[in-house]
């Protein structure tokens, strides 16, 4: 299978329709993005999964998108990765619509790593090569490296030529979504999605993907669907979503300092979790 054929797989598998690509295109002028007054259905009689919604993430912010399950969140993110289009209201990119980015430059601004990252069945090289087909093997050490990969690339018999999925060579949930690091690493996009993991990994696995993401999003825009109190904590600012539009949003002391929407659900997630924001 050449990679071509392996990147209509993972889209078919991910189920993404192909969208119309832009007849003028225009480059976005900076890692900024907005999305300004979006509603979307997923289909025409569905309610809307996000409504009137507008957020921001200047460049080089780190803006996490909290609130309960089904609030939109996963949407939204769909929404900048244009996995499918808004039907009113625009998200726009640099200051240029996504509709008007050549689908190329798209996928080379804006990386999306996965909550649950699936791997194909196919070398950890090709899995890789799917960010960027042209990567030298020297790259592909390189970006393993930085995800903290070195572990399991060492403990495979044919390294990063190792077929996965065959006997012996299964990866667990935290290996994996290291896997996907590197690939986002490879990429090297300046925005990054990114939709925490909700299931708890073993301790050593949590402690590398996180020094993974952290080395990742270093001077990068990024969103993230957060779920931890950690990264929340760490965040320039909190968009708390609800019903798909915005509930509150400000910077985490702004926000506590408020005592609404989000002083509650830490309340809530501190006392059923033990889990602390300092
Ligand atoms: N592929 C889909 N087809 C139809 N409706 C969908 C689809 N994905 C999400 N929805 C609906 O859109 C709304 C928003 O869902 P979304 O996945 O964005 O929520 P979320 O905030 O990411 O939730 P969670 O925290 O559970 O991941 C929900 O009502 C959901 O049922
Ligand atoms: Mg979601």
């Amino acid at each position: 299978m050449k990679i071509d054929d392996a990147i209509a797989r993972v889209n078919s598998i991910l189920d993404i329709q192909p969208l119309a690509e832009a007849k003028d295109k225009k480059t976005p002028s900076g890692a900024f993005v907005e999305i300004k007054d979006v509603t979307y259905r997923y289909s025409e009689d569905a309610n809307p999964a996000v409504k009137n919604l507008s957020l921001s993430a200047d460049k080089d912010q780190i803006v996490a998108l909290v609130g309960p399950s089904g609030s939109g969140k996963t949407t939204a993110a769909g929404l900048i990765s244009r996995f499918f289009d808004a039907q009113e209201g625009s998200v726009m990119i640099g200051g240029v619509d996504v509709k008007d980015i050549g689908k190329d430059e798209l996928m080379n601004t804006v990386s999306y790593v996965f909550q649950d990252s699936r791997l194909l069945k196919r070398s950890i090289a090709d899995n890789l090569r799917i960010a960027k087909p042209d990567a030298t093997d020297a790259e592909l050490t390189e970006a393993l490296h930085a995800a903290q990969c070195d572990d399991i690339i060492g403990r495979l018999p044919q390294g990063m030529g190792t077929v996965l999925g065959s006997e012996g060579t299964y990866l667990s949930g935290g290996e994996r979504q290291r896997i996907s690091i590197a690939r986002a690493f490879l990429k090297d996009a300046p925005i990054i999605l990114l939709d925490e993991a909700t299931a708890s990994l073993d301790v050593e696995n949590e402690t590398k993907v996180q020094g993974a993401l952290s080395r990742l999003i270093k001077e990068k825009t990024v969103m993230v669907i957060a779920h931890r109190m950690r990264t929340v904590a760490g965040a320039n600012k909190i968009v708390v979503l609800k019903d798909g539009g915005v509930a509150e949003q400000g910077s985490p002391t702004e926000l506590m300092d408020r005592n609404g929407v989000f002083t509650e659900m830490v309340r809530l997630q501190t006392e059923g979790q033990n889990w602390s924001i300092v």
